[in-house]
């Protein structure tokens, strides 16, 4: 177990990928602190942990708001003791081309998926640093390469790897590290809404499957595994860098 005694926080934790972050710290010993903007989510992920025994509390924010971000920081620290990690991975996406996309709509995602993980990591910051802590921003594949309709989601997670890069030199001084992992397809709610605003749903999902060289699409415990490696003593040398979990989606130059 590498996180007795250790408290997390886990923004979007409500669903999909930061639930399941959630229960595997949780399964390895942390204390964890589920936010989401959305409170029936997050009170459903805090059953899901008491039902295997584990502890947790809610804190309902939007993170795209300074006085959200340190709400739920202040939540973790009233509860947990103390503070040793932070994942970011409460995100927003809008799938719309750049014609149709209102300006509320680019501020929207920015301010959640951008600026998010700005106010979070600088609020989470102070208490980290008196654990040697580390942050752990979940971007994305859309950072490098990406698909029409993508643009604000994709501007957001490039410019979540270059805000890891720039704030991991900061805070490297105080020996927090801060560190992206970048998931290709994971099964979660967000990407079924995509194959659900497809014309053909199932046909969509096969087709998107050839773009998969393991022959299948990622899990939220695929996600987990390398946030809760980022997070521990194990990785003490690693940071200012992002991880592509992607099952060789961006490896590959065509499906064949
Ligand atoms: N699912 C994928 O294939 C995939 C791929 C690449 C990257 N990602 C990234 O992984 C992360 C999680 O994605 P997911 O698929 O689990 O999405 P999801 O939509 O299932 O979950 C996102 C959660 O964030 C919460 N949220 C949204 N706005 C918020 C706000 N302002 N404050 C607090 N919480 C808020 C939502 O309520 C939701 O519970 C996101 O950063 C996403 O961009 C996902």
């Amino acid at each position: 177990m590498r996180y007795t005694d250790k408290v997390a926080i886990i923004t979007g934790a409500g669903s999909g990928i930061g639930r399941g972050i959630a229960e595997f710290l949780a399964e390895e010993g942390a204390f964890v602190l589920l936010n989401d903007v959305r409170a029936e989510a997050a009170e459903s992920s805090k059953k899901i942990l008491a039902e295997k025994g584990h502890r947790s509390e809610t804190a309902i924010a939007d993170i795209g708001t300074w006085e959200g971000a340190q709400f739920m920081v202040s939540e973790a620290v009233r509860h947990g003791g103390r503070l040793d990690l932070l994942v970011n991975c409460a995100a927003r996406q809008i799938i719309k081309p750049v014609e149709d996309l209102e300006i509320e709509e680019w501020d929207t995602v920015l301010n959640v998926n951008l600026k998010g993980a700005f106010v979070c990591s600088k609020a989470a910051f102070p208490f980290l640093a008196q654990q040697r802590g580390a942050i752990v921003n979940i971007c994305s594949v859309h950072a490098q390469a990406t698909v029409s309709g993508f643009a604000s989601y994709a501007a957001s997670k490039a410019g979540i790897v270059a805000f890891t890069r720039a704030v991991a030199i900061e805070f490297a001084s105080k020996g927090v590290r801060v560190n992206a992992v970048s998931p290709g397809t994971i099964d979660t709610p967000l990407v079924q809404a995509y194959f659900e605003s497809c014309p053909d749903p199932v046909r969509a999902r096969s087709e998107f499957l050839k773009f998969h060289p393991l022959g299948r699409f990622g899990s939220p415990r695929d996600i987990a595994e390398m946030v809760a490696f980022l997070g521990c003593p194990q990785a003490g040398f690693i940071t200012g860098t992002e991880i592509v979990v992607d099952g060789g989606m961006t490896a590959l130059l065509f499906a064949q």
